[in-house]
C-alpha cells in the first residue's frame, strides 16, 4: 500500500528545510505555512506519471490529497483566485472535526449515538523532551524548539491519518484521537482500514530522531462500537466529548501499547476480520497485540473510504477537490455552529484577519489543570450532566478572570480541563492571583457536583509557553504547550484532592505565606528537579492584625529623588499642626512607582516630629472582602492586639470602649472587627440605612477616642483597594473629623480616579492634593543601582539599558538589575585608591564608560566597580517576567492585528521608518499599516516623529476606501475617512521601549529570524556614507575585501534615486535615535562637567550652519541596526562586519567613545564564536585591530595602540619588525623600485581581486600611518628611526593603491571613487 506513502517517504528529508513557517511579507504568508509542510507531496501531474498517488486515493483520501495538490496550484493561481482560495483555508472550520461540522443540523442535540472507529495515537517521551529541551536552550526558546519538533511530526502523521479518512476528533498534548465514523456493517472493514493506516504510520513515523538524542515513538491504540458524543458548554463556548465503552478501551489498549506497537481492543478484536491479520494475545488481557496483516486491496479501501458517513452536503463537492466540503458551499448558519467550538482568542484573530501563521507566540500564561474523577460505570446522560454543569460553572468562574477553558479531554478515569489564563488579548495584572482565585473556587463548586473533594484535583503552573496553532494545515487547534502545562499535568497526578501551585506562581501571586501549605516533595516522571510544590488554601479573610506597611524602613534603600514629595507632606504637616488645617495627600502611581517606600518614610517623619501615625496598607484581594480596611484602620488606631478567640477580642475591646459608644452599639462592630457581641434590640429593629447611619456615629467615636487629642496621621497605602463597604463609613466620617491623611494610589481603579475627581473639584472640607509619582531622574536611577550593587560605579551602557527600560521606574529598575544578576551578567572589580589601571582593553573599557554615583566616590575611586561581563551583549537580555506580564497587560488591550503590526515594528526597534515598517508586512497587512499605525498613535503607543502624506496621484491603487475592518469596528477611531486614507509615510517611535520588548518576545524564533532578515536586506541597500562624505563604506572598499566570504549581500551599490525616500527617513530616524542614545544620560553628564559624552565631530565642522553630513544619523538607524539584525539571525560573520562599520563610522563622526563601544561589542562576539571555525573574515579581525588602535590612540593610550596596530599589520600579512636591525634591513627593501611591478600585477587581475586588493592596501596605509605616528612621538632615535620606515611602507602602499586605482575605467571610476 505504497501510494500516498511513497510521497510522504520522499518528504521527509526535504521536509526540514522547507517547513519553516515563513513571516513573508508576500502576500504568501498563510498558503506557505501549509504548503510547507506539504510542498512535497507530488503534484497533481506527477502523481499521474507515477501512477500513484491517486490509487488508493477517494473519498476522504481523495479530497485530502486534491486539496494538498490544489495548495501547490494556489502559488500559481492569480491573485484574486489565491486569495479567495485562501481564505476559504482559514476558515475556523480546520480548528474543529468534521463530525461537528457534518452534524451542524442537529447541533442542539447535546447527546448524539454514533458508530465507528477510534483510534488513539500517543507519541512516548514527550515530556522529557520537553525537558531537554527547555534545559538546553532555556524556556522560551526550548519551547520554540520543542513545538516545532513535535509540529512536524505530528504533522506527517495526521496527514497520514487524514489520507485514510480519518477524522482528527482531539489534540492532547502529544496525543491526538481519531474517529473513523461508519454504519455498524462496515466496523469490520473500517477497522482494518484504520490497522492499515496504524500499521503505515508505525513503519514510516513510529520512531523519530530528534536532535536531543531522545526519539519520539508513537503508541497506537484501536477499539471499535457504538459510542456517545455529548456537546457541553453555554452559548458562548461550547465543548464536545466522545464517551462510552470505546473510549475506556481505547485508552486501555494505548496504555498497554509500548512505543511502535498497535494495540487492538478486546472488543475490536471481536469485531474485526481476523483471518487478515497475525497477532500476539497480552498476558492476563483481552486485547491483542497486531504483529502484520493482510493488506487491503486498492478497491477494497476506496470501497470502505466510500462508505464512512459523511454529511450530505459533501458529496456534491467532492469533484471541486475541495478538503473540508461542509465549509466550501455551507448552509445557511452552519457557519455558525463550529464557532462556538473554536476557542474565543483564536476566532477573535479570525476576526480581525490576522494571517494564521502568526497566530502562535510565546507567552508567559497561567495554565490551570482540573481534573475530575467520574465513576467509570457512569451512564451517559449522568455524565453529561456533570459536565455540562462543571464546563458551564467553569466558564462563570473563569469570565471575570479573563480566564479560558482551552480544551476538555474526557478519559476513561475521568474529565481533564485545561484553562488558561494571560492568552493572547487576555493578560490581566496579578495573573497568578486570578488564577489561585479561580482555582480555590472550582475546586469548591466541583467538589460540591461530584459530592467529594477526593474526586477533584486543581494544579496551578506559571511560565512561558508556546500558545498558538499545532496540527496540520487541514486540522490543527489553537493551544497552548510548554514545560509547565506538563507540570500541571502532573501534579495534578501526584498531589490529588487539593488544590496545588508550582513555586512560580506561589512567588508571583506576592499573597501572604498563609494561603499556602509546602507540600511534600514527590518524583513526577519526565520532570527532572521540580521546584517546591505548594497548595494554595485560599484566602481567608486577612487578619487585620497584619495589615502594616508591609516593610519597615530599614528595610528600604534610602529614598532618592523624592525631594518635591518630601518638601509638600512638610508643609502640609506643619500647616496641619499650626494653623489646624487638615489635608489628603494623594500619591499616585504605576506599579513600583515607589509609591510604598515613600509612604513608609512619610510615617516615619511624620513619626519623628511627634505624632501618632496610623499605617497600613491593603492587598487587592481585600478590595472584595467587606470592611477589611475599615476594621484593619480601627483595629490598629485602637492598638487591639492580636488573639486567638473572638472572646477575648471582645473583651478587649469592651475596655477600650468603655465609655465610648453604647453597650448597645457594640455589635454595629461585629462585621467591622470580627466579633460576635450579641445583637441588641435597638439594633435589630433598625433598618438597613439607619444602621449604616449608626455605625458611622459609632465609627467616628471610636476614632476620635482613639487619636485623643493627639495629631492623628493615617497612612494608607494601595487606597485603591479600600472596598465599597469600608468606603461608605470612612468617607462621610473622614470629612469631620481632624486628621492628616496619607494615601497611595495605583492608576485604573475606581477609587483611584474618585480622589483624582475629588481633588480637581476640591469639594470636601479637607484640601485633597493629588500628585502624580514621577519616574526617577536618570541621576537618581544611577544613584540607586550603584546602592543596590554596593558599588561606586557603573558602566554607561549598563546605566543606559537600565534607563531606557525601566523609564526611571525603580521598580522595573529592581528587577532588571535582579535579573542580570541571576545570570551572572554583572562583575565586580575591587579598585584601591590610588592604584594605577592596567594598560589592557578591559581597563579602559572599565574606564572610560564608568559612570559614579556620586562625584565624591567616583572622585575616591575607593571600594568596588561594576562592570559587564565582557562576554555578555545587554542588548540581548530577556525582559524579566514580572516586567513582561506589566507590558502584556497593556498590549493586550489592543485588537489583534494592531497588536500584530506592533509586534512587526518591533522586530525594526524603538524607532522605525513605515518604508521598513512596509517591507516587512505581510502583504494582507500592508494595505492596512497607515491605518493601524494612526491608531497606535491614538493609543498613545507610538508617536509620528514627522510623518508626510503622499499626494493622492501617487497613491496605491489598491488601497479601498473602506475595508472589512473597519466595517466590522466602526467605532474605531480614528475613522477611515478620505483624510486619513491618505498615504502616510515617515518615521514613528514607541513610546514606551518596555512594550517594544514585550512585542519582540512573543515572536517566534523562527519567524524572528525571518524578519531580521528581511530588515537587514533592507537596510543594507543604505549602509554607507551620506552623499556628501562620498556615499563609500566607512571601512574603505569594505564590502569588496569580504564578499568572498559572504553571500554577495554586501555587493550592492548605494541605493538609487528610488530610495532617497527611505535614506531621508532613515536619516531622521538616526537623529531621533542619537538623542536618544544620549539624552537619557545627558542630565547626568551636564552635571559632571569633568566628562563628556562626545567629542564634536570631524563633519561637524566641515559642514557647520547647513550640516549637511548625514553619517551620524546613518550609523544610529542603518549600521547599529544591521549589527543587532544579523546578531539576531546568528550570522556572527556579517554581525562582526557590521560592527566594524559601526566603528569606523562612529570614528569618522569623531565619536570615540561609541566606536569603543561598538569594538567591545565585537570583541564580545569574537569571544563567542569558535575561533578554528574560521567565521570571521581576515580582513574584518585586522580591521577590528585597526580600530582598536586607533580608539586607543584617541584615548591616549599609545602603548596600547601600538600593539593593537602592529596585530592588525600582522593580520593583514605584513609585519612590522620590532628591533632597529631588522627595521633597518626592511627599510632597505622598501627602497627598491616596484612600481612598475604592481601596475603589472594590477591590470592583470580581475575587477573583483583588484578592490579587494585596493582595500587591503588601504587598510594597511591606514595602520602604517597611524604607527608612523605613534612612534615618531616616541622622541628616541630608534622610535624616529622606526618612524621613518614606517612612512616609507606608507608611500609605497599609497603608489600601489594608486596604480589599482588607475585599473577602474574611466566610467567607473566617478562611480567607484564613490566607494572610497
Ligand atoms: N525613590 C526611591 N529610591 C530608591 N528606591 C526606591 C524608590 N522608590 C522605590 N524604590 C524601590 O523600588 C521598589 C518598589 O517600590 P515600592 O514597593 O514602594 O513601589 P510601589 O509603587 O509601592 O509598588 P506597588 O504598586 O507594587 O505597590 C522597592 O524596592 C523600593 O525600595
Ligand atoms: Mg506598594
Amino acid at each position: 500500500m505504497a501510494t500516498g506513502c511513497v510521497a510522504a517517504g520522499r518528504r521527509t528529508s526535504a521536509s526540514k528545510q522547507l517547513r519553516v513557517p515563513e513571516v513573508l511579507g508576500n502576500g504568501e504568508a498563510a498558503g506557505n505555512w501549509a504548503a510547507g509542510r506539504c510542498r512535497s507531496l507530488p503534484s497533481a501531474s506527477s502523481s499521474k506519471k507515477s501512477g500513484g498517488a491517486g490509487r488508493l486515493l477517494t473519498g476522504h483520501g481523495c479530497l485530502l490529497l486534491r486539496y494538498l495538490v490544489c495548495h501547490r496550484a494556489l502559488m500559481m493561481a492569480s491573485a484574486w483566485e489565491r486569495k479567495l482560495q485562501r481564505s476559504e483555508l482559514e476558515k475556523a472550520a480546520t480548528f474543529v472535526p468534521r463530525l461537528l461540522a457534518e452534524c451542524a443540523p442537529v447541533s442542539r442535540v447535546p447527546i448524539q449515538n454514533i458508530v465507528g472507529v477510534l483510534l488513539f495515537a500517543d507519541i512516548s517521551g514527550f515530556t522529557a523532551l520537553t525537558e531537554k529541551f527547555t534545559q538546553r536552550s532555556g524556556t522560551a526558546r526550548g519551547t520554540d524548539e520543542l513545538v516545532q519538533t513535535l509540529n512536524y511530526y505530528l504533522c506527517d502523521v495526521l496527514e497520514e491519518m487524514l489520507i485514510f479518512g480519518g477524522d482528527i476528533l482531539k489534540f492532547a498534548g502529544d496525543a491526538v484521537l481519531v474517529l473513523w465514523r461508519t454504519r455498524p456493517q462496515e466496523l469490520a472493514k473500517t477497522i482494518s482500514l484504520v490497522l492499515q493506516c496504524s500499521q503505515q504510520i508505525q513503519a514510516k513515523y513510529g520512531s523519530r530522531d530528534t536532535h536531543m538524542g531522545q526519539k519520539m515513538r508513537l503508541k497506537i491504540g484501536i477499539s471499535a462500537g457504538p459510542m456517545s458524543l455529548l456537546l457541553v458548554g453555554d452559548r458562548r463556548q461550547k465543548y464536545f466529548f466522545i464517551c462510552g465503552k470505546v473510549l475506556s478501551e481505547v485508552c486501555e489498549a494505548e496504555r498497554l501499547a509500548n512505543a511502535g506497537e498497535v494495540i487492538l481492543s478486546a472488543s475490536s478484536w471481536e469485531l474485526c476480520e481476523q483471518h487478515r491479520l497475525r497477532t500476539q494475545h497480552l498476558a492476563g488481557k483481552r486485547a491483542v497485540k497486531v504483529m502484520g496483516m493482510v493488506q487491503m486491496s486498492r478497491s477494497e479501501c476506496q470501497e470502505t473510504l466510500r462508505k464512512l458517513v459523511q454529511h450530505p452536503v459533501s458529496h456534491g463537492l467532492e469533484k471541486e477537490g475541495a478538503v473540508r466540503p461542509a465549509f466550501f458551499r455551507s448552509p445557511p448558519n452552519v457557519e455558525e455552529v463550529p464557532r462556538e467550538y473554536v476557542p474565543e482568542t483564536a476566532l477573535r484573530k479570525f476576526d480581525d484577519r490576522v494571517p494564521l501563521d502568526l497566530f502562535s507566540e510565546l507567552r508567559p500564561v497561567t495554565s490551570l489543570l482540573v481534573q475530575l474523577q467520574v465513576a467509570a460505570d457512569m451512564d451517559t446522560e449522568a455524565l453529561h450532566t456533570i459536565l455540562n454543569n462543571a464546563s458551564r460553572m467553569m466558564l462563570e468562574v473563569l469570565h471575570p478572570h479573563q480566564g479560558k477553558i482551552n480544551k476538555i479531554l474526557l478519559f476513561d478515569k475521568g474529565c481533564m480541563f485545561l484553562c488558561v489564563f494571560g492568552l493572547s488579548g487576555e493578560k490581566l495584572l496579578y495573573e497568578s492571583i486570578h488564577a489561585l482565585q479561580s482555582a480555590i473556587q472550582i475546586f469548591n463548586s466541583c467538589s460540591a457536583l461530584l459530592g467529594e473533594k477526593e474526586a477533584v484535583s486543581v494544579a496551578v503552573t506559571s511560565g512561558t509557553v508556546f500558545c498558538g496553532v499545532i496540527g496540520h494545515p487541514g486540522r490543527h487547534e489553537y493551544t497552548v504547550i510548554g514545560q509547565k502545562v506538563n507540570l500541571a499535568a502532573r501534579m495534578m497526578v501526584q498531589y490529588p484532592g487539593l488544590v496545588s501551585c508550582d513555586a512560580v506562581t506561589y512567588a508571583a501571586s506576592r499573597l501572604p505565606p498563609y494561603c499556602f501549605k509546602e507540600l511534600p516533595a514527590r518524583e513526577m516522571k519526565g520532570i527532572s528537579c521540580p521546584d517546591t510544590i505548594y497548595q494554595y488554601v485560599g484566602i481567608a479573610r486577612r487578619s487585620m492584625f497584619c495589615m502594616g506597611l508591609a516593610k519597615e524602613r530599614s528595610e528600604y534603600v534610602p529614598l532618592l529623588g523624592r525631594e518635591k514629595e518630601l518638601d509638600l507632606f512638610a508643609s502640609c504637616l506643619k500647616a496641619y499642626k499650626d494653623l489646624g488645617r487638615r489635608h489628603i495627600l494623594a500619591f499616585e502611581g504605576t506599579m513600583g512607582s515607589g509609591k510604598s517606600h515613600l509612604l513608609t518614610e512619610l510615617a516615619y517623619l511624620g513619626q519623628a516630629a511627634g505624632h501618632r501615625v496610623v499605617a497600613m496598607e491593603l492587598l487587592e484581594v481585600d478590595m472584595r472582602q467587606s470592611f477589611s480596611a475599615l476594621g484593619a484602620l480601627t483595629a490598629r488606631a485602637l492598638d487591639l492586639q492580636e488573639r486567638e478567640s473572638c472572646r477575648a477580642r471582645q473583651r478587649e475591646l469592651r475596655t477600650k470602649l468603655r465609655g465610648t459608644i453604647e453597650e448597645s452599639s457594640y455589635c454595629l462592630l461585629n462585621d467591622v472587627l470580627l466579633v460576635k457581641f450579641p445583637i441588641s434590640d435597638k439594633v435589630r429593629k433598625m433598618s438597613e440605612t439607619q444602621r449604616k447611619r449608626e455605625l458611622r456615629s459609632a465609627w467616628a467615636k471610636v476614632l476620635k477616642k482613639a487619636i485623643g487629642r493627639d495629631f492623628g496621621i493615617f497612612v494608607i497605602d494601595n487606597a485603591q483597594f479600600i472596598d465599597p463597604a469600608s468606603w461608605s463609613i470612612m468617607s462621610p466620617v473622614l470629612q469631620n473629623i481632624s486628621f492628616f491623611m496619607v494615601a497611595s494610589l495605583a492608576p485604573g481603579y475606581a477609587r483611584t480616579e474618585s480622589f483624582c475627581k475629588a481633588a480637581a473639584a476640591n469639594r470636601t472640607s479637607q484640601k485633597i492634593i493629588y500628585l502624580h509619582l514621577d519616574e526617577l531622574k536618570p541621576s537618581a536611577v544611577v544613584q540607586k543601582v550603584c546602592q543596590d550593587l554596593g558599588v561606586v560605579s557603573i558602566p554607561r551602557d549598563l546605566a543606559r539599558f537600565l534607563l531606557q527600560r525601566s523609564s526611571g521606574i525603580p521598580y522595573y529598575c529592581e528587577e532588571l538589575l535582579r535579573c542580570l544578576r541571576c545570570k551572572d551578567t554583572l562583575l565586580f572589580r575591587a579598585r584601591r585608591r590610588g592604584e594605577k589601571a592596567e594598560d589592557n582593553w578591559e581597563s579602559l573599557i572599565i574606564e572610560t564608560s564608568a559612570l559614579a554615583a556620586t562625584s565624591s566616590s567616583s572622585a575616591g575611586n575607593d571600594g568596588r566597580v561594576c562592570i559587564v561581563r565582557p562576554d555578555v551583549n545587554l542588548e540581548n537580555t530577556v525582559l524579566p517576567t514580572a516586567l513582561k506580564e506589566i507590558a502584556l497587560a497593556q498590549l493586550d488591550q489592543m485588537k489583534p492585528l494592531k497588536q500584530t503590526v506592533l509586534k512587526f515594528a518591533a522586530v525594526i526597534g524603538l524607532v522605525f521608518t513605515t518604508q521598513l515598517l512596509s517591507h516587512i508586512l505581510p502583504a494582507d497587512i500592508r494595505h492596512k499599516m497607515n491605518f493601524l499605525l494612526d491608531m497606535l498613535v491614538s493609543d498613545n503607543i507610538l508617536k509620528w516623529l514627522k510623518s508626510t502624506e503622499v499626494p493622492e496621484d501617487v497613491q496605491d491603487a489598491t488601497e479601498g476606501p473602506a475595508s472589512s475592518l473597519q466595517a466590522g469596528h466602526g467605532a474605531e477611531r480614528p475613522s477611515w475617512s478620505k483624510k486619513t486614507v491618505e498615504r502616510r509615510s515617515g518615521v514613528l517611535a514607541f513610546c514606551v521601549p518596555l512594550l517594544r520588548e514585550a512585542a519582540y518576545e512573543l515572536w517566534l524564533e523562527r519567524q524572528r529570524v525571518a524578519l531580521h532578515r528581511k530588515c537587514a536586506a533592507f537596510l543594507e541597500r543604505h549602509a554607507h556614507k551620506c552623499k556628501s562624505c562620498g556615499q563609500g563604506d566607512f571601512v574603505d572598499f569594505h564590502r569588496f575585501a569580504v564578499t568572498g566570504t559572504q553571500d554577495g549581500g554586501s555587493c550592492q551599490g548605494p541605493a538609487d534615486q528610488g530610495d532617497s525616500r527611505s535614506w531621508e527617513a532613515l536619516v531622521l530616524a538616526g537623529e531621533q535615535m542619537k538623542r536618544d542614545r544620549t539624552h537619557a544620560i545627558e542630565e547626568w553628564f551636564l552635571a559632571k562637567s569633568d566628562q563628556t559624552t562626545e567629542l564634536p565631530s570631524k563633519t561637524d565642522g566641515k559642514h557647520d550652519g547647513a550640516c549637511s553630513c548625514k553619517c551620524k544619523a546613518i550609523v544610529e538607524s542603518v549600521l547599529v541596526p544591521l549589527a543587532r539584525h544579523y546578531m539576531a539571525m546568528g550570522d556572527a560573520a556579517r554581525a562582526f562586519y557590521y560592527l566594524v562599520e559601526c566603528a569606523a563610522a562612529y570614528l569618522h563622526v569623531s565619536n570615540s567613545y561609541m566606536a569603543l563601544m561598538k569594538l567591545n561589542e565585537a570583541e564580545v562576539l569574537r569571544n563567542s564564536v569558535e575561533k578554528k571555525a574560521n567565521v570571521i573574515a581576515r580582513f574584518d579581525e585586522a580591521t577590528f585591530f585597526s580600530l582598536k588602535g586607533e580608539v586607543c590612540c584617541h584615548m591616549g593610550r599609545t602603548k596600547l595602540a601600538k600593539k593593537m596596530i602592529r596585530k592588525a599589520l600582522c593580520l593583514l600579512r605584513r609585519h612590522f619588525p620590532r628591533t632597529s636591525v631588522r627595521a633597518f634591513a626592511k627599510s632597505q627593501v622598501e627602497k627598491l623600485p616596484c612600481a612598475a611591478y604592481v601596475a603589472r600585477r594590477a591590470s592583470s587581475l580581475p575587477q573583483e581581486a583588484w578592490r579587494k586588493r585596493l582595500a587591503w592596501l588601504l587598510r594597511q596605509s591606514c595602520c602604517l600611518s597611524l604607527l608612523e605616528r605613534l612612534l615618531s612621538l616616541e622622541g628616541t632615535s630608534s622610535g624616529r628611526t622606526v618612524s621613518r620606515l614606517a612612512a616609507c611602507m606608507k608611500a609605497n602602499m599609497d603608489k600601489a593603491a594608486d596604480s589599482y586605482r588607475q585599473q577602474i575605467p574611466a566610467t567607473d571610476r566617478l562611480k567607484t571613487e564613490g566607494w572610497k
